[in-house]
């Protein structure tokens, strides 16, 4: 890659090494974990699942809204790499900052209503994938297993819904959010 300076430089053997380890972990427990709450979302709204086994283009929707409203990764962390004052707030260099982007994707100045899960909404990015020079490399590849998991599940098991005799779905977690279990009838 070559810098803004036009100077090109090359991974190190062991850059290479720690980023090939980094993409399982990033690609893994975040998109099962989010396909979760995306199936928990959908059982819950017996009309919505009905509206997307007819309609499977809904599934892109439902599958933003579910991003938003309640995202795997609602904390991310950042190493402050020097003195800065931001808003008034002094951070010192070596501070972690724990980031809650699970707020952003409701605040009420971009959201209406932002506690309602409405697949309705106009299309507006979220922070569910972060933002900037590390915005998720695997967005795409994770809305794709999401859309295809979902999607097999439904067409596999028409019948799928929550079990009346079960407590409901539990949303757990700041880092790698996700549903305590599913309880789902079939038959
Ligand atoms: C629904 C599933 C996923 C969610 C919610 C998610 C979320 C995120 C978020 C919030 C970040 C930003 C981290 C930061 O700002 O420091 C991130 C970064 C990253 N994600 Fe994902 N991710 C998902 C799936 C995936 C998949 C499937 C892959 C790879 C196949 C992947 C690879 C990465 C990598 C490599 C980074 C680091 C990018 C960088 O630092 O430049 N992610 N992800």
């Amino acid at each position: 890659m070559t810098d803004e300076n036009g100077v090109t430089q090359r991974l190190s053997d062991a850059e290479v090494y720690s980023f090939a380890l980094l993409l399982p972990h990033a690609g893994s427990g975040t998109t099962w974990k989010q396909m979760g709450i995306t199936l928990a979302a959908l059982l819950a709204r017996p009309d919505l699942l009905a509206a997307v086994r007819d309609d499977r283009s809904l599934l892109r929707p439902v599958i933003e809204e579910t991003l938003r409203w309640m995202p795997t990764d609602p904390m991310f962390t950042r190493w402050v790499t020097r003195d800065i004052d931001f808003h008034g707030t002094h951070l010192p260099a070596g501070s972690v900052l724990h980031l809650c982007l699970g707020a952003a994707n409701r605040d009420p100045n971009r959201w209406d209503r932002p506690d309602e899960f409405d697949i309705t909404r106009p299309p507006r990015a979220s922070f569910a994938f972060g933002g900037g020079a590390h915005i998720c490399l695997g967005m795409h590849v994770a809305r794709a297993e999401i859309a295809t998991g979902v999607g097999a599940l439904l067409d596999r098991l028409p019948n799928l819904r929550l079990d009346p005799d079960a407590d409901a779905p539990r949303f757990i977690g700041l880092y790698e959010r996700g549903v305590t279990e599913l309880p789902v009838v079939f038959g």
